[in-house]
């Protein structure tokens, strides 16, 4: 390795306590993800996500972007004076480019609509549309309308047609409207990608509507809460095949400019919001299955000679077998298309009928594709096929509720995926995946509730600011948690009853509780609440943050106080409750007693937690289906820990993750010792699968697969061995770094890969890490290669593993050069560089000298805000936080602002503080535990 990359003992103590809460919480749960994997994690979010944002507060009348007038079209949210029916849309994307260099589509639409309430003025959204014919108005009679003038709002996306007279109430009308618009290759609305295959490049015009796009391909009323039906035409040329969220009905041939075009017609749409709106023209393949009426598109080479598709295929199925049943409600419509798309800014989006997803998270290669990209396929298309019923089928009425879509939809792809995969046990990974990992960022003064208001959010920016973790990892947790407290039976009974109510229409959160309210009223069985499904909600969903519940088994005494990550922090958002929750604790004694009882207050007093014999524990939260967390007065920890080194076996995994992870962040927070969260981590070693040091682990893994040449059986095993890989190389075992450079030697000599996909990840990066630049060239060379997105994912994660920094700054370079590294990538490729301690400070530099070019390339998008949480996970001195607030100052001052990364910006400077104060109170306790614990290491100690 590379001179001068060496910490000092104390550093690198501090660095793993500030770590080793997630890798030992992982070892505990005995499922290890691969880098790759929560490199990616969650479905529509693309990037694993540690950022939060918040809404902006500029509201409809005289908020600060709105100017001095007061009209109307002033304002982002529609008057709903009009209310459309139905769309005809016939497009014709030209994917040849035009005499001014452009890619186009051509446009003719109808909006029927009628007015509601008599009006002046048609205003409608429209973005960057050029009208090529001026808008024509007609009754449903078709008698023309006359309007003074017709003219554009442009900062609130409308086309604004002022009458002569006025439209009357309960009539209905037409805008007709001939356009041509841009098909550009930014990502957003009908927009164009590329890729090669055999050598020739290839387009494709596709579609991502949400949140606020549809108005970018037709004019539309371009809000979730005007559903409307759609009749939708595709022009295109006949070596290429159109879809939409309807099958085909009617495929005719036609002359334009002197070429045969086809005519494609689709069915009328079923009832549905614009964002779900779909259309794509490629020259794809399929994967099909008449039986279910499920495809699986994507390009050819990967679908017909790779037969990619075939596993998303078989899941597909078996997971609306899942749902139908689910909801006791049939698939809504007549057939569902699933496409891969090599260049796509979320992970995955849900139009109705016609999923789009990366290529990385549907198509998989059992010779190129790890576990984890196999387990990434089946939880996406779960999470995207739970939203064709919840979303789209009862859609939130604005974007507001965002989060019960996205939480609902992250909580159901494991009950999907876990019916798909029934050996997998993937249902304990969520407390890995979302609880945990959002309760470090609800664990912030700077947080945010689940819920906005309606007249907050306005703005597409405002609308894509609340794609963040806390609106699917914690929607997530807190819908488990009512579905485990209710029971998992009676949640799905008034599940179904609410989407039996509300299909074809939109709702607010709450009447999703109502509809349970009502199951639970009617059920003779039921299990004890406190208060009603809305009240004990509400708790959760209004105020930010959650409970440390501490459980003192001397008297039998239980307290919650809001869990602050540093407890000296102010909050500034006021509770509606005092940040006191309704909290549900489920437990379990030694002798086998369990129960629950509700926390109502901030304190409380059971008997059942009165213990009174020598050796009596009590273990709280059981399975973690509770989103907060425990503490105990120091007997019973004393007593847990005993056990878990006695017998670990008696606790639930889950729960020994648990007590890893409440303990470190318990100290972390000041709550409980440093030594006390120290001591949850010996018991590790009592793990069937674990032992205490790394290295016997690698060889344990060593021995059984055949020095890695074969797969250990079960998924979890799996994990584990591509852990033990991954640690035994980080910490510089010898015989690691001899497998890895065999491995890739081998590979490089003969150009054959055998590197079994699994390790791939690990031995790539390691090689890297290892090497010097012709390693790297090679790598970038396969990078370059490589048809499987999901193998080109791994070099790229791997690229960035290198210890040279002339090598890294190539990198980041390269980043922003789209001819090199993909739009969709460059977020991620610079968040990679800056998880490399070599990389920090240079990706740090980059994005400070590169600031205004992100923000403008990628500032607007929904995890933009990882590339400071990235960058700013290790800073913990008072040079780091200097440097933030200097960043902070100088983009604010300059006005060139932070995009979508505002909120994570202020999160990112409180975490900076509190690890600043942390590390000078605790280093000394941490420096000693490990010395005591480790026994002598060398001075220096790469971490
Ligand atoms: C629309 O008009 C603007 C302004 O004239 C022009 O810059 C743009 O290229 C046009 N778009 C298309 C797709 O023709
Ligand atoms: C349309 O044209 C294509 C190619 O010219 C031809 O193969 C096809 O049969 C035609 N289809 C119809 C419906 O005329
Ligand atoms: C939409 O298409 C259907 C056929 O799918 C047709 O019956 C209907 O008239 C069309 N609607 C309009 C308004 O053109
Ligand atoms: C189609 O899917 C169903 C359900 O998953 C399965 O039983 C059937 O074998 C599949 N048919 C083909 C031709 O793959
Ligand atoms: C638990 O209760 C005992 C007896 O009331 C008290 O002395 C002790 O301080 C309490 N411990 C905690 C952690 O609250
Ligand atoms: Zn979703």
């Amino acid at each position: 390795m590379a001179k001068g990359f060496y910490v000092s003992k104390l550093v690198a103590f501090v660095g793993i306590f500030f770590s080793i809460a997630a890798v030992a919480t992982i070892i505990a749960l005995a499922v290890v993800y691969s880098n790759e994997k929560s490199n990616n994690n969650k479905a529509e979010n693309g990037e694993a996500t540690t950022t939060v944002s918040t809404v902006s507060t500029s509201t409809a009348l005289d908020g600060p972007t709105t100017p001095a007038s007061n009209e109307l079209w002033d304002r982002y949210r529609l008057p709903h004076h009009l209310i459309p029916q139905h769309y005809n849309v016939d497009l014709r994307p030209v994917l040849t480019k035009n005499e001014n260099g452009l890619y186009v589509f051509n446009g003719v639409s109808e909006a029927y609509f009628t007015c509601r309430a008599a009006t002046k003025h048609v205003i409608i959204h429209s973005k960057n549309l050029n009208y090529t014919n001026p808008p024509k108005l007609t009754d449903e009679y078709n008698t023309v309308i006359d309007y003074e003038k017709h003219f554009f709002s442009t900062k609130t996306d409308f086309l604004i047609l002022e009458l002569k007279g006025e439209l009357e109430t309960l009539k209905k009308y037409i805008l007709h409207t001939e356009f041509i618009g841009e098909l550009a290759a930014d990502l957003a609305g009908f927009y164009r990608s590329e890729y090669v295959e055999d050598g020739e490049t290839k387009i494709i015009a596709t579609t991502q509507m949400q949140a606020a796009d549809a108005r970018k391909a037709f004019p539309c009323f371009d809000e979730p809460a005007l559903k409307a039906t759609f009749n939708i035409t595709i022009r295109h040329k006949p070596d290429y095949v159109a879809l939409s969220n309807m099958n085909p009905i009617d495929v005719s041939n036609e002359t334009w400019n002197a070429e045969t075009w086809q005519v494609t017609k689709f069915a009328q749409s079923v009832k549905m919001s614009t964002y779900l709106v779909a259309f794509i023209v490629s020259q794809f393949s399929p994967a099909g299955n008449e039986t279910v009426k499920a495809n699986i598109w994507g390009r050819k080479k990967a679908i017909v000679d790779e037969k990619q598709g075939d596993y998303a295929l078989d899941k597909t199925g078996l997971i609306l077998e899942f749902l139908q049943d689910y909801y006791n409600y049939s698939y809504p419509l007549p057939k569902s298309d699933q496409v891969a798309l090599p260049d796509f800014s979320a992970g995955a989006m849900e139009n109705w009928g016609l999923v789009t997803y990366r290529d990385t998270a549907l198509l998989y290669d059992p010779n190129e594709s790890s576990i984890g990209n196999k387990e990434r396929v089946v939880t996406v298309i779960a999470h995207e096929l739970a939203h064709q019923w919840f979303g789209n089928l009862v859609t939130i009425r604005w974007w507001n509720d965002l989060w019960l879509n996205e939480g609902f939809a992250s909580y159901v792809e494991y009950l999907g995926a876990d019916y798909a995969e029934d050996t997998w046990n993937i249902k304990d990974l969520a407390v890995l995946n979302d609880i945990h990992r959002v309760m470090a960022v609800d664990a912030l003064a700077s947080s945010h509730p689940l819920t906005s208001k309606e007249e907050d959010v306005n703005t597409p920016e405002d609308i894509s600011a609340l794609f963040d973790s806390i609106t699917y990892s914690k929607g997530a947790s807190v819908i488990r948690m009512l579905s485990s407290f209710l029971t998992e039976e009676l949640f799905k009974t008034g599940l179904q009853a609410y989407l039996k109510k509300h299909a074809f229409d939109n709702t607010v959160y709450y009447e999703l509780w109502e509809s349970l309210q009502e199951a639970y009223d009617n059920e003779a069985n039921r299990v004890y609440l406190p208060a009603t499904i809305g009240d004990i909600m509400d708790t959760w969903v209004l105020q930010m943050g959650f409970p440390v519940v501490t459980i003192n088994t001397t008297d039998g005494s239980l307290t919650q106080k809001h869990f602050l990550l540093d407890p000296t922090s102010v909050v500034n958002h006021t509770s509606p409750y005092n940040y006191t929750w309704f909290v549900p604790i489920s437990f379990v004694t030694n002798s086998s007693v369990e129960g629950h009882v509700w926390l109502t207050q901030e304190t409380g007093m059971n008997s059942s937690f009165h213990l009174t014999g020598d050796n009596d524990w009590l273990l709280a939260n059981i399975n973690v289906t509770g989103y907060y967390r425990v503490n105990y007065d120091d007997r019973n920890w004393d007593r847990l820990l005993q056990q878990l080194e006695n017998n670990h076996t008696v606790i639930p995994v889950i729960n020994r993750a648990q007590i890893i992870d409440d303990s470190f962040n318990l100290a972390r927070a000041q709550i409980i010792s440093t030594t006390r969260a120290l001591q949850t981590t010996r018991f590790l070693s009592k793990d069937k699968y674990m032992k205490q040091q790394v290295e016997p682990l690698f060889w344990h893994f060593n021995t059984t697969t055949n020095n890695f040449k074969d797969r250990p059986e079960t998924l979890t095993e799996q994990y584990n061995e591509i852990n033990a890989v991954s640690m035994a190389c980080s910490y510089g075992i010898a015989e690691c770094e001899q497998l890895v450079t065999e491995l890739f030697q081998e590979w490089k000599n003969t150009k054959i890969n055998k590197i079994h996909p699994n390790l791939r990840s690990t031995i790539y990066c390691n090689a890297i890490a290892q090497g010097g630049e012709d390693e790297w060239n090679f790598l970038w060379e396969q990078f370059n290669t490589t048809t499987n997105a999901q193998e080109a994912d791994k070099l790229r994660a791997a690229l960035a593993c290198s210890k040279e920094p002339f090598i890294l700054n190539r990198l980041l370079e390269y980043s922003l050069d789209p001819n090199k590294i993909r739009r969709q990538d460059t977020l991620s490729t610079i968040t990679n560089v800056a998880n490399n301690v070599v990389g920090q400070n240079l990706a740090w530099d980059f994005i400070r000298a590169n600031w205004k070019t992100l923000v403008d390339n990628i500032g607007g998008g929904m995890s933009f805000g990882n590339v400071i949480s990235g960058v700013s996970r290790r800073f913990n001195t008072d040079f780091d936080l200097q440097q933030l607030q200097d960043f902070k100052k100088f983009n604010t001052d300059n006005n060139i602002g932070f995009g979508t990364a505002t909120l994570t910006l202020e999160q990112a400077i409180e975490k900076t503080r509190a690890n600043i104060v942390w590390v000078k109170q605790n280093k000394d306790a941490v420096q000693n535990w490990f010395e005591g614990a480790m026994g002598h290491r060398d001075e220096n100690t790469h971490i």
